[in-house]
């Protein structure tokens, strides 16, 4: 029996990259002063099929459940978040500022980069019209980046602006309901042979040159609010983004050498909170998923070393003193030191070889000679110096 494909088994190393992972991003969401939240996996059907778009709805985990209700696995955060907030938006004040790393859900075509479930970093700001928000959101992401060790020759953060855009279909006379399915053609531009994206554009317009010579545009307000940063950023017009309910400026980071699908997209969705909740309040936000992330770090050698964290192993030299051992490894416990032993006798080699492998810093020796006295034998691991020290002394020494 194997996983379903697209689907991935963590097992203690690929779970400590995940959690390593995990860790920054919530240390950098604090460090902006956004808050944790989360909501269901399954949802009503009925949230994605509102406004998330085609692509996505055609890629969704759904069925019938045993009350008769169409369900889904979410495909992606956004729709939870606006009916969440809808719901209580008078208990916080704006602009609420949230985070979440949900488990995500898409049955997609198998690719490098996009796996059937992927977690995502969603962080958004809801009650915020100034376009400082936009930039707020995009130092968050590019300090993110940043806490991992990658710089400005790894990623780029292209910027767009869905109102340049519908301001260009606009002028060339495409109707506002043909938009979108030119949003949806541009978005695949770089996914897709040219000529394809020429047929989807050709179904809505015969100006299918001008649609492609993109809205001209330098978007110098979102840049200046965002000073140094500036150089991790570039307008892109290609940039569109595939969901349906984008209003404003929109967003994707992509590795500079161009070799793997995007790392983080987002964007300004005005009318998403309205259409879900019936509140209508302006919002924006991104999300970044750990798949494309944890290849980006690996390719560039910024994986760190994730061994056990164990910070000590109790060697027990004569098995008469097994419970004398367990006296000391409790203590250490209730110390808060990560200690592990032998479960069955061992040879005294045997156990040092075990410590090794757990990666333990100290080895606590419990031996006939040291004990009566009421100590032990503190070795260090790395070094191989040992001392003989109290046993009341042992946690304070560990930390
Ligand atoms: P998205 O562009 O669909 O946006 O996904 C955001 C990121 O999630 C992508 O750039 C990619 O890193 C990752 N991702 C998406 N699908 C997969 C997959 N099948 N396998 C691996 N990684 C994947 C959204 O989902 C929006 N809801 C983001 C957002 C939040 N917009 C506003 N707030």
């Amino acid at each position: 029996m194997n996983p379903l494909p697209g689907f991935r088994d963590f097992y203690p190393e690929t779970l400590a990259l995940r959690r390593h992972i995990f860790d920054r991003w919530r240390a950098v969401a604090r460090r902006y002063g956004f808050r944790e939240y989360d909501g269901p996996p399954l949802e009503p059907l009925e949230l994605y099929t509102l406004k998330s778009g085609d692509e996505i709805v055609s890629q969704l985990y759904n069925f019938v459940d045993k009350g008769d209700r169409a369900v889904a696995l979410r495909p992606e955060m956004t729709p939870t978040l606006a009916r969440m907030v809808g719901a209580k938006h008078r208990d916080y004040k704006k602009p609420i500022k949230w985070f979440a790393i949900p488990q995500l859900f898409r049955y997609e075509r198998q690719q490098r980069g996009r796996l059937r479930e992927h977690f995502q970093f969603n962080a958004d700001i809801i009650g915020a019209t100034d376009v400082t928000a936009d930039a707020e959101l995009i130092a968050l992401a590019i300090d993110t980046l940043r806490s991992f060790g990658l710089t400005e020759q790894d990623f780029v953060v292209r910027v767009s602006d869905r109102r340049a855009w519908q301001r260009h279909l606009d002028e060339l006379g495409i109707p506002v309901d043909n938009q979108y399915a030119v949003f949806q053609a541009v978005d695949k531009l770089e996914r897709e042979p040219l000529e394809k994206t020429r047929e989807k554009i050709a179904a809505m317009t015969p100006r299918v040159d001008e649609v492609l010579a993109f809205p001209k545009d330098n978007l110098q307000e979102l840049l200046d609010h965002l000073g140094e940063l500036k150089k991790f950023c570039r307008v892109d017009f290609k940039i569109v983004r595939g969901l349906a309910y984008y209003t404003g400026i929109v967003w994707e980071i992509h590795d500079r050498k161009g070799e793997l699908r995007a790392i983080a997209g987002g964007g300004r969705y005005d009318n998403l909170l309205k259409l879900i909740s019936g509140v209508d309040l302006p919002a924006l936000g991104f999300g970044m998923g750990d798949v494309v992330l944890g290849e980006l770090l690996k390719g560039r050698g910024l994986l760190p070393k994730l061994d056990a964290d164990l910070d000590c192993y109790v060697v027990i030299a004569d098995e008469t003193l097994r419970n004398a051992a367990r006296t000391v490894v409790q203590q250490l416990r209730d110390a808060g030191v990560a200690v592990d032993y032998p479960l069955s006798p061992a040879k005294v080699s045997k156990q040092f070889q075990a410590a090794a492998a757990t990666g333990a810093r100290w080895a606590v020796v419990i031996g006939p000679e040291e004990w009566p006295s009421g100590e032990v034998t503190l070795k260090n691991l790395a070094t191989g110096s040992q001392e003989r020290i109290k046993i009341s002394d042992l946690p304070e020494r560990m930390k």
